[in-house]
């Protein structure tokens, strides 16, 4: 794998796979929702979704009235297709192309986001890299929510070797925040299948 170029990757898959012909499309990301609209953030929070790719998450934000939002992604043609799709809205997001292990974040956030993103960092120094951007962007009291591929979930997603978390390996990554939830979620692939996620929220 030591020459494998995860951007090309996955600007490749952006390039030759419709919405809801890879695993992760989700109409409605109900699970996501669900966690945000507990938090009763006020309506300029700032929230960032990181690996957002082309998800609805984004544009279900924006119907509840978000105005704070950042996406971030290492594909621009997910965030080419996003915008796309949002059309006038687009212009309310800050969109980001980044690794993220390379991000570095001119503000803080009230939420961080990651839905299937987090779990292909399979290197410790990316795991620890991604854990200390994390901690150094949230705001106090900040909030993040994670979903992963479970203990029981699947080994990989679109070729690539995830790792598998439940919420003990989760909480020893996010070690200097507070783990508040957590929920074991089946997700229906377009393709009748299902996968097991783990959906944490942590707080600082
Ligand atoms: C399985 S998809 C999930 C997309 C979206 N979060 C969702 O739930 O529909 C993984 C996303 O993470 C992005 N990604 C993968 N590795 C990344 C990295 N190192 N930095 C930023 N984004 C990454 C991919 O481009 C892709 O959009």
């Amino acid at each position: 794998m030591s020459d494998f170029n995860k951007k090309n990757h996955w600007e490749n898959i952006y390039n030759t796979k419709q919405l809801n012909e890879v695993s992760w499309y989700q109409p409605t990301p109900e699970t996501s929702l669900q966690f945000i609209q507990k938090l009763k953030l006020s309506k300029d929070a700032s929230i960032i979704d990181v690996g957002g790719g082309d998800s609805f998450l984004v544009d279900n934000l924006i119907t509840l009235g978000y105005t704070n939002i950042t996406v971030l992604d290492i594909s621009e043609n997910a965030i080419e297709r996003a915008k796309k799709r949002l059309g006038e809205n687009a212009s309310k997001i800050a969109w980001v192309i980044s690794d993220i292990c390379d991000f570095e974040p001119s503000k803080k956030y009230a939420l961080w986001h990651d839905r299937a993103a987090f779990h292909f960092l399979n290197q410790k120094q990316e795991i620890e890299k991604y854990a200390q951007t994390l901690q150094n962007s949230l705001a106090e009291n900040g909030q993040l929510i994670i979903g992963t591929f479970s203990k029981s979930g699947p080994l990989k997603c679109s070729g690539i070797e995830i790792t598998q978390y439940n919420p003990e390996n989760l909480a020893s990554v996010f070690k200097e925040l507070n783990l508040i939830e957590c929920q074991q979620i089946e997700h229906q692939t377009p393709f009748d299948t299902t996968q097991n996620f783990t959906f944490c929220r942590f707080s600082k």
